[in-house]
C-alpha cells in the first residue's frame, strides 16, 4: 500500500498553552486535526466552566484563517471543584471532560488532587451526566519508583476510584506500559486510554543511552522496550479501548535544555506521518483509521469527521521543520530517529 485516506483525525490529548506559544503551536495541530481534547495545565489552570469558555475563546482568536479546528475543552479537577459548575459546562457541550492530576505528577501539576475523598461529589455528578474522567495515571509518592509510577496508580487509585463510582467514564491518559494496557484491554466500555506518538516509538533507552536526550523527556516516562512493544500491539490492535492522543506538549528549547528540564514532546507537526510509519511497519496500515479518527469519536460520543486526510508513501523522506519558531522561542519537534518515508498529502 502506498496510499492511505482516514476520516480526518482528531487528538484525544494535546496542550496548547497560551499566548504566544499558543500562536506557534496550534496551526501545528490544526493543519492535520479536526478536533482536540485540549489539556487545561495551564498556570493558573483551567478550573471553571468561565475559564474554559475564555481559553477556547483564546484559542480560536489564536486559529489563522482558512484553518478548521475544533478545540474539545477540559477542566483542571481540584479539591473545591464545584459538580455544579462541572455539570453546567457539559451540558452546554462547552466541556467535554475533566481532567485528573495527582498533585506534583507532571508540568503545572500543583493544584492537583491530595485526597481523592474531596472530589467524590464531582465524580458522582460525573458518572450520573457520563462526562469523562480523564486521569494523569501516576502516583506521586515519593518513595515509588518513576518507572513503576503508572502500575502502582492503577493498583491504588484507579481501580479503587472506578470501583467507588459505577458508571464513570475514564481514560487513561497517556499509558505507557503493559501493566496499563492489559488493565484497559479488560474493562467494559465505560474504560478507554490515549498512547501517544512517541511511546509508540521511544524507550527508555533512547533517553539515556549515549547522552541524555531531553527532547525524549516527558510524563510519563518511556519504560523499557517490552511495554513499548504492548503499546504498540494495542494501538495496532482495532481494540475500541485505544485512540491517539499526542500529549503534544510544547516547551521552548531554552527549558528543555536544562539542569531541569521540563517533561514534554512535542509531535503535533509530525505526528501522522510517523504513526503510518509505525503502522506499516507492523503491517496494520488498516487499522490507523480506527486508532486515529474512529475509536476516540465513539468513546467520547462525537460524530466522526466528515472531511479527509490522505498520506502517501513516497522514496523520499518525509521532511519537516527542526524547530517551530514562535514569539515565544523555538520548540523542538520530536526526532524519531529514522527516516519516515509518509507523507501528508495537502
Ligand atoms: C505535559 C506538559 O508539559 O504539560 N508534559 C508531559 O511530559 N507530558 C504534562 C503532562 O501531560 O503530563
Ligand atoms: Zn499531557
Amino acid at each position: 500500500m502506498t496510499e492511505i485516506t482516514l476520516p480526518r483525525p482528531d487528538d484525544w490529548h494535546l496542550h496548547l498553552r497560551d499566548g504566544a506559544m499558543l500562536a506557534a503551536v496550534l496551526p501545528e495541530t490544526a493543519r492535520h486535526f479536526a478536533r482536540a481534547i485540549v489539556m487545561p495545565n495551564l498556570v493558573p489552570p483551567v478550573v471553571t466552566g468561565a475559564q474554559a469558555a475564555a481559553y477556547r475563546d483564546r484559542i480560536l482568536a489564536a486559529l489563522p484563517a482558512g484553518m478548521d479546528f475544533t478545540p474539545l475543552m477540559t477542566l483542571y479537577l481540584t479539591e473545591e471543584t464545584d459538580p455544579a459548575d462541572v455539570a453546567a459546562a457539559a451540558a452546554s457541550g462547552l466541556v467535554r471532560a475533566v481532567k485528573l492530576y495527582p498533585a506534583g505528577a507532571t508540568t503545572n501539576s500543583a493544584s492537583g488532587v491530595r485526597d481523592f475523598e474531596k472530589v467524590r461529589p464531582v465524580l458522582e455528578k460525573m458518572a450520573e451526566i457520563g462526562l469523562p474522567l480523564c486521569v494523569h495515571g501516576e502516583v506521586t509518592t515519593p518513595s515509588v519508583d518513576i518507572f513503576d509510577r503508572e502500575a502502582v496508580f492503577i493498583e491504588t487509585v484507579l481501580d479503587p476510584i472506578r470501583r467507588a463510582t459505577p458508571g464513570l467514564r475514564v481514560v487513561m491518559e497517556h499509558v505507557t506500559t503493559k501493566n496499563g494496557v492489559d488493565y484497559v484491554a479488560a474493562q467494559g466500555p465505560d474504560m478507554g486510554a490515549t498512547i501517544t506518538t512517541h511511546h509508540l516509538i521511544i524507550n527508555r533507552n533512547h533517553i539515556l543511552v549515549g547522552g541524555i536526550k531531553p527532547h525524549y523527556y516527558c510524563l510519563p516516562v518511556a519504560k523499557r522496550e517490552e511495554h513499548r512493544l504492548a503499546l504498540v500491539a494495542a494501538a495496532t490492535s482495532g481494540d475500541a479501548h485505544f485512540f491517539l492522543g499526542t500529549d503534544s506538549a510544547p516547551h521552548i528549547d531554552a527549558l528543555k535544555e536544562h539542569a531541569c528540564g521540563c517533561a514534554g514532546c512535542f509531535t503535533a507537526t509530525n505526528t501522522m506521518q510517523l504513526l503510518a510509519h509505525v503502522f506499516e511497519a507492523e503491517g496494520k496500515l488498516d487499522q490507523l483509521a480506527a486508532f486515529a479518527s474512529l475509536n476516540g469519536p465513539a468513546f467520547y460520543r462525537l460524530p466522526v469527521n466528515e472531511g479527509t486526510l490522505s498520506l502517501t508513501k513516497s522514496d523520499v523522506p518525509a521532511q519537516w521543520p527542526a524547530k517551530i519558531e514562535g514569539a515565544a522561542g523555538p520548540v523542538t519537534v520530536f526526532d524519531p530517529g529514522f527516516p519516515v518515508y509518509w507523507h501528508v498529502k495537502d
